[in-house]
């Protein structure tokens, strides 16, 4: 793309090219439809708008060193909106569906993928809905799933840089067997008036914490917690937790690089042990943590302002795999062109 000054982008909606769809009608998935279309027409009275029958995905192609591009862990961002579109009794797409759709995406917005070493990437987003019209609240008969990217900024500009969150038990994110570990549009919904206030006190986000007790670490804002000790990769297991594909594909590589992988709860009060921690997902791939207040207790956790050694560390790896600086030993991106 000539005139597209890739180092400023940030993380926003850019119209590109073709956006893919299958619509679920009549007990069948449709053929993969492609369009420049960026608009739906929708029943006012579609279930998605009334009862939140909606699910969506995050996942991220990278133009390499080698100047191949490759998305990354496709497959699991696939199997992840099988679980959420189950959860919701909505329609279930095949991975190969979900699969296919991406890879059309990122072929047809060729111009659109960040050249390397700008930082930058192709963020694709699938979304998936009910389109039953209707009033009663039951699951909807009718899907339609889109598949769309845009091209999005470095998410951090001029290194990494860590963040401080606050703790905060005035807003759960996500009950004990709500819908915390699928993706879906209603546990957003949950979490925005909780992101303000801690915007407000000028902090990055929420460490959400248990809904049942508020005793245990469940998420930073929309990014997983992971925490290193004594040579140890800790991250809270819970039921209400996203499980993350960066956060999974972070364990793998700590295990490579010698440290012990810890999935259990992680009550508060272990927050002052760790040397690092950080919050993971496919925006940042890690966002070091520096400092964590706790509103209800005034505690501070501190961190220090620089990136963790283990955390750099991590981050660089999983970085080298996506642009094609490292062997893929995993097997975790799937090369488009
Ligand atoms: C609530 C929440 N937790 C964790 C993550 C990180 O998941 P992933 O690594 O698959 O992007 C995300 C982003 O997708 C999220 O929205």
């Amino acid at each position: 793309m000539e005139n597209l000054d890739w180092t400023s982008l940030g993380f926003n909606y850019m119209k590109t090219d073709f956006n893919v769809r299958y619509e679920f009608i009549d007990g069948k998935w449709s053929d993969m439809q492609i369009t420049s279309d960026e608009y739906i027409k929708m029943h006012m009275s579609a279930s998605c708008l009334h009862y939140g029958i909606e699910l969506f995905e995050g996942l991220k192609a990278f133009r390499g060193v080698d100047g191949k591009v490759r998305l990354f862990r496709v497959e699991e961002n696939a199997k992840r909106l099988r679980s959420s579109a189950e959860r919701l009794c909505l329609p279930v797409p095949t991975i190969e569906m979900i699969v296919n759709a991406c890879i059309e995406v990122v072929k047809r917005n060729e111009r659109f993928i960040p050249p390397y070493g700008t930082g930058a990437s192709l963020y694709l987003r699938p979304v998936m809905f009910g389109t039953t019209a209707g009033l009663g609240v039951k699951p909807a008969k009718d899907a339609l799933l889109v598949v769309y990217c845009s091209p999005v900024g470095a998410y951090f500009k001029g290194g990494i840089k860590p963040m401080e969150v606050i703790i905060d038990r005035e807003q759960d994110r996500a009950a004990p067997r709500g819908t915390g570990d699928v993706k879906v549009g209603g546990n957003y919904a949950a979490s925005i008036m909780s992101g303000e206030k801690a915007h407000q006190m000028g902090y990055s986000s929420v460490m959400y914490l248990d809904a049942a007790e508020h005793k245990y670490i469940e998420e930073c804002g929309a990014c997983n917690f992971f925490g290193i000790k004594d040579g140890k990769y800790i991250t809270p297991k819970s039921q209400s937790v996203l499980p993350s594909i960066t956060n999974k594909s972070l364990r793998q590589l700590a295990k490579d690089m010698g440290l012990e992988v810890e999935e259990r709860r992680i009550p508060v009060e272990e927050l002052s042990t760790f040397e690092e921690c950080g919050g993971c997902g496919t925006a940042a791939v890690i966002s070091p943590i520096d400092k964590i207040y706790d509103v209800d207790t005034k505690e501070t956790y501190t961190y220090g302002s620089e990136v963790g050694k283990v955390s750099l560390e991590l981050y660089t790896r999983l970085q080298d795999i996506q642009y094609g600086r490292a062997e893929d030993t995993h097997n975790w991106c799937t090369i488009v062109m």
